[in-house]
C-alpha cells in the first residue's frame, strides 16, 4: 500500500480523530456482531500505547439526517470499553461545544467515541464546513474504516483535506490483502462470485476476468447466465435486463466462466419450501433455484485443487434457509481445505463463512461489503485516495 499509516507519524500527546466503521448490527440495545469493533482494536491500542488522545467517529445504520435513538452509538461504546478493558466516554453529538469540551478533557491514552456522524445530513453530502468542524477537534486524522472507504462523506473523505491524514492498520491490512488479487496475483487464481444480483457485479466480473484463471459463478446471479444460455429456470430470480450483458460476458470470457450444472430447487421462496435436486436443464415451471447442487459442488471443489489464490464474494444460494445452505457451506469447506490464500469479501460471504464455523481457516475476511466489491471492480475508493501518499 502506498499510503502513510499511523506508524509514519508522531501521535504522542496529539488529538487523533479516527474514522472507524462501527456500523454493526444491534438488537435490544446490544451489539450482536462485534467483528468490526474487534478489527479496529489494533489501531486503537497502538494509539493508546503511544500516548495519543483518541477520538473515534463512525456512522451507524442509515438514519434520515437527524438523531434517531435506535442509531445511537452507546451500545458500541459499551462493547468497545469491554474489549479495551478501559472506559470509553461517549458524547451526545459528533460536533459542537459538548464535544469540544470532552476532547479538551482527554488525557493521553484516553478514548472518546463521538455520536453517529450521520445524525447530520452534512455528513453524507460531504459538506466542507461540517468536515472542517470535525477536523477542528483533532491534530491528525486516521482512517481505519475500510468498510466505508467507498463513501465520499465528510468523516471518510472531506476531513482528510484539513488534517494530516493517514491509514490505520485495518485499512492497511484490507488494502494489502485485496490488493493481492488485483496486482500480481499468484496463479492459479480463481474467483468465486455469488449473491442475488448480477447487475451489482458486472464491473467486478469484467475486472476479475482480466486477472483470474477461472471464474466460478453460483447464487441467484447464476440464474441470469443460465437463462442467457437458453435454460428454462422456472420462477428463479432472473434479471431480464442483464441477459444481453450475461451473454456478452460468457462470449468474451474465453471459457473462464464456470456455471452450475445442477441445483437445489424449492417450490417457493421459504425456509420450509419443498426441496429437490435437479440438473439445470430440468427446472420445472413454478420452481426456483435456491442453491447449487452436489455435482456443481464437486466440480467447483475440483477446480480449487492446486490453486494458489481464491477470492470469494457472494453466497452460492439462500444460505439463510438451512435446507438451501449446503452448497454455500460446502464451498466454504472447499476453500478452507484448498491450501490456497483465501480472501473473502465482506457482507454475506463473511457471514456464511462465520456460520459454517470456518472463519479462522480463511486467510482474510474483509470487513467491507460494498467497499470490497468496489475495490475488486478496480474503482478508486475516495476514503483511501484522500490519504497522504508515502
Ligand atoms: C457497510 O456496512 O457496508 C458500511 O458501513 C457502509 O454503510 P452504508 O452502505 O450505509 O454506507
Amino acid at each position: 500500500m502506498n499510503k502513510k499509516t499511523v506508524r509514519d507519524i508522531d501521535v504522542r500527546g496529539k488529538r487523533v480523530l479516527v474514522r472507524v466503521d462501527f456500523n454493526v448490527p444491534l438488537k435490544d440495545g446490544q451489539v450482536t456482531d462485534d467483528t468490526r469493533i474487534r478489527a479496529a482494536l489494533p489501531t486503537i491500542r497502538y494509539l493508546i500505547d503511544h500516548g495519543a488522545r483518541v477520538i473515534l467517529c463512525s456512522h451507524l445504520g442509515r438514519p434520515k439526517g437527524g438523531p434517531q435513538p435506535e442509531f445511537r452509538m452507546d451500545p458500541v461504546a459499551r462493547r468497545l470499553g469491554d474489549l479495551l478493558k478501559q472506559p470509553v466516554a461517549k458524547t451526545g453529538d459528533c460536533v459542537g461545544p459538548e464535544v469540544e469540551a470532552a476532547v479538551a478533557a482527554l488525557k493521553p491514552g484516553d478514548v472518546l467515541l463521538l455520536e453517529n456522524t450521520r445524525f447530520h445530513k452534512e455528513e453524507e453530502k460531504n459538506d466542507p464546513a461540517f468536515a472542517r468542524q470535525l477536523a477542528a477537534l483533532a491534530d491528525v486524522y486516521v482512517n481505519d474504516a475500510f468498510g466505508s472507504a467507498h463513501r465520499a462523506h465528510a468523516s471518510t473523505e472531506g476531513v482528510a483535506h484539513y488534517l494530516p491524514a493517514v491509514a490505520g492498520f485495518l485499512m492497511e491490512k484490507e488494502l494489502d490483502f485485496l490488493g493481492r488479487a488485483l496486482e500480481n496475483p499468484d496463479h492459479p487464481f480463481i474467483a468465486i462470485l455469488g449473491g442475488a444480483k448480477i447487475s451489482d457485479k458486472i464491473g467486478v466480473i469484467r475486472n476479475l476476468l482480466t486477472k483470474v484463471d477461472r471464474l466460478l459463478i453460483g447464487g441467484g446471479m447464476a440464474n441470469t447466465f443460465l437463462k442467457a444460455q437458453g435454460y428454462a429456470v422456472g420462477d428463479s430470480l432472473v434479471e431480464d435486463g442483464s441477459l444481453d450483458v450475461a451473454r456478452e460476458l460468457l462470449q468474451s470470457s474465453a471459457g473462464k466462466i464456470a456455471l452450475p450444472v445442477d441445483a437445489v430447487i424449492g417450490d417457493r421462496f421459504d425456509a420450509a419450501a419443498e426441496a429437490r435436486t435437479v440438473s439445470v436443464d430440468a427446472v420445472p415451471a413454478g420452481w426456483r433455484i435456491l442453491d447449487i447442487g452436489p455435482d456443481t459442488v464437486a466440480r467447483f471443489t475440483r477446480a480449487l485443487q492446486g490453486v494458489k489464490l481464491v477470492v470469494w464474494n457472494g453466497p452460492m444460494g439462500v444460505f439463510e434457509f438451512p435446507r438451501f445452505a449446503t452448497g454455500t457451506f460446502a464451498i466454504a469447506r472447499a476453500l478452507a481445505e484448498s491450501g490456497a490464500t483465501t480472501i473473502i469479501g465482506g457482507g454475506d460471504s463473511a457471514a456464511a463463512v462465520e456460520q459454517a464455523g470456518l472463519a479462522d481457516k480463511m486467510t482474510h475476511i474483509s470487513t467491507g461489503g460494498g467497499a470490497s466489491l468496489e475495490f475488486l471492480e478496480g474503482i478508486s475508493l475516495p476514503g483511501v485516495a484522500a490519504l497522504q501518499d508515502r
